[in-house]
């Protein structure tokens, strides 16, 4: 980080730098990066931490998970060869001891690519698959409505709906991203937030009405889909990218949260890690449908890790389709 950000995210405020690469001491192993992934929080690792991180100073490597390979072991747990996602930073060689702080998964699974660790069957694709199941209480036969549709954890809640017996519509906010929806990721229909009358298109879509909703986004969007929301419904606050940056004076203000008393519905929050203990049983099950045929996934793959700033600049411009990822050291 080069200098930390006030508004709008410039190239000038990070900075690639080169050294020399590391050699493990006792107890640590050397993790050379394949991909490192993008997310929204990653801007705000920079300003405050958000309530996660230690706030970075300048100067500091920008955090962020990566999947690599272990390429120099001094570790007995971690053997040269073994793949392995966690917190590597923005970097192409990350010096690792293994301890908590890492959040180190080693990478079983061989039914989907390895940058797959960093999306579907990692923390992005587990938010989704425990987002709608543990917090929203998915139910065969719900009427899911996700917003962020076509973005990395979006572009997962289609399939997982539909495997389990429910119907998703997605919102996004291109033509191309719906089309992507309804063809490849499991929605049945998507409604593009840009060019389409929001509130009307969901009730036309959902004439019955939404049982769950999984928000992404915040603001009108979220408010679009509360005034749809049915009896008994649950609503799963899982991001809200559209008011990370709108100051007290310019947040959005919702209209229609009288609907939460009056339909005796339910609105949650979570924070994924806090459910660690059921990404097993994630990752198991979008595997299985993987393996199956019965799961696609969407990503999209920046090359080099000078693209990083762009990586991260573009989520908030909504140029990423699919979960963003930049290849570091892929082969
Ligand atoms: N609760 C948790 O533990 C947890 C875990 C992971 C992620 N999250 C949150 O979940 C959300 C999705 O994360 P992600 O990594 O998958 O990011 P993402 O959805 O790929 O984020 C980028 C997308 O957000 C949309 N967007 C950007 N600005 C917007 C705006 N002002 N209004 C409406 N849409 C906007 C754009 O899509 P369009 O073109 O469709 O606008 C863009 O492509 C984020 O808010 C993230 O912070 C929460």
């Amino acid at each position: 980080m080069a200098e930390r950000p006030t508004g709008d995210l410039q190239d000038r405020h990070f900075r690639l730098e080169s050294g020399p690469i590391p050699e493990p001491g006792p107890g640590q192993f050397l993790i050379r990066s394949l991909y490192l992934s993008v997310a929204p929080v990653m801007r705000m690792y920079m300003i405050d931490g958000a309530g996660i991180e230690k706030p970075l100073e300048v100067g500091d490597t920008l955090l962020g998970r990566g999947v690599g390979e272990v390429v120099a072991s001094r570790h007995p747990d971690y053997p040269v060869g073994e793949i392995v996602h966690g917190k590597l930073g923005w970097q192409e060689y990350c010096l690792c001891d293994g301890s908590p702080w890492f959040m180190l998964y080693k990478v079983r699974q061989r039914v989907a690519p390895v940058s797959t660790a960093l999306g579907v069957l990692g923390i992005t694709g587990f938010t989704a698959y425990l987002g709608l199941t543990q917090i929203g209480g998915l139910r065969a036969g719900d009427r899911v409505l996700v917003s962020g549709a076509a973005g990395g954890v979006g572009s997962n809640c289609g399939w997982i709906s539909r495997n389990l017996g429910a119907t998703a519509v997605g919102i996004a906010g291109t033509r191309e991203k719906c089309a992507l929806l309804t063809g490849k990721l499991g929605y049945e229909a998507a409604i593009n937030y840009r060019e389409e009358s929001l509130e009307a298109r969901i009730g036309e879509l959902c004439p019955q009405g939404v049982d769950l909703i999984f928000d992404n986004v915040g603001g009108a969007v979220l408010d679009a889909a509360l005034a749809h929301l049915n009896r008994h419904g649950r609503v799963v606050l899982c991001g809200r990218i559209s008011q990370y940056f709108a100051g007290e004076q310019a947040r959005y203000a919702l209209q229609n949260w009288w609907r939460i008393g009056k339909q005796r519905a339910r609105m949650q929050g979570f924070f994924i890690y806090d459910l660690a203990e059921h990404f097993a049983e994630a990752e198991a099950a979008m595997a299985g449908w993987i393996g199956e045929g019965r799961m696609n996934w969407q990503e999209d793959i920046l090359e080099g890790i000078e693209q990083m700033p762009r990586a991260l600049i573009r989520l908030f411009e909504g140029g990423n389709v699919g979960k963003q990822l930049v290849s570091v050291g892929a082969r």
